[in-house]
């Protein structure tokens, strides 16, 4: 096992067509166990970076540069393990959630990686337990809120018991109650689960206090990394109303 869970050199990409790389010489490393919240203007990379982590989401175009997970090349990562391995939370719950009902959501995952029942039911139970989620758990998907939509595919992604769990604006679209709770629960996992977090989110306010560390872009380069604690307290982290970022290390 490896104590760098994934690394990037040198990535650099460039949508078909487009002759400017949407990102720029990326080198990143991410420890096991770390919460790393990464942030920028809109337009700097973020989920372009986010999407090369995965075979599956990765955009079409022009790559070069190395990235590895658990000391390995992403690539050479099957289709399973990857599914497995590497949870990604995107944007819209109602895009990524498959089945009609949430129990067996839950255990969808599972069930495609072909796990035999009393381990299927077994995390499930856990799961669901984790989450809070046992009271919804017979109900229909089509009866649940945006926040519960977001949160039943978090819980199936976790099922899987992920390594790293990348997550991408995963509270643009819920109320900020929804929100808060949604966040406070990524926490929970990364402090009691021990799950890698690695989470693109405009709250910024509220998700630094989880994070061990913060990544910031800009223009598809990153620009710098730090600590959130070595931003000497919230009135140095200065977050004008464009969304830019400005963070004193
Ligand atoms: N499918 C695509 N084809 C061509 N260019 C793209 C595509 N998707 C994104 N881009 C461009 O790549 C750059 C990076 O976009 P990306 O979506 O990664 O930014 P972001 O940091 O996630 O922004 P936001 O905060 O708005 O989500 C932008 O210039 C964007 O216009
Ligand atoms: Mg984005």
């Amino acid at each position: 096992m490896n104590d760098i869970l994934l690394k990037t050199e040198a990535l650099t990409f460039a949508y078909p067509e487009h002759e400017e790389p949407a990102l720029r010489g990326v080198s990143l490393e991410l420890k096991r166990g770390e919460f790393v919240v990464l942030c920028g203007p809109s337009g700097c990379g973020k989920t372009t970076l986010l999407r090369q982590f995965k075979s599956d989401l990765a955009p079409h175009g022009t790559r070069s540069g190395e990235i590895f997970f658990d000391g390995a090349p992403v690539a050479e990562l099957d289709r399973r393990e990857q599914s497995s391995r590497i949870g990604f939370v995107q944007q819209s719950p109602e895009n990524q959630i498959v089945t009609d009902k949430v129990w067996h959501e839950l255990a969808f995952g599972l069930e495609s990686l072909g796990c035999d029942t009393p381990t299927i039911r077994r995390r499930v139970a856990e799961m669901a337990s984790f989450f809070g989620i046992q009271t919804w758990f017979y109900k229909n998907v089509t009866e649940l809120s945006g926040g519960q939509k977001q949160l039943l595919n978090l819980a199936s992604i976790m099922v899987m018991q992920p390594e790293l769990l990348i997550l991408d604006e995963p509270t643009s679209q819920l109320d900020p109650i929804a929100a808060g709770e949604f966040l406070a629960t990524i926490g929970k996992i990364n402090r009691e689960l021990g799950t890698t977090i690695l989470l693109t989110e405009h709250r910024l306010e509220e998700a630094f206090p989880l994070a061990t560390r913060v990544v910031v872009m800009d223009g598809g380069e990153v620009l710098t990394a730090g600590t959130p604690q070595a931003a000497a307290g919230p009135q140095r982290i200065n977050i004008p109303r464009s969304g830019y970022l400005r963070l004193t290390f």
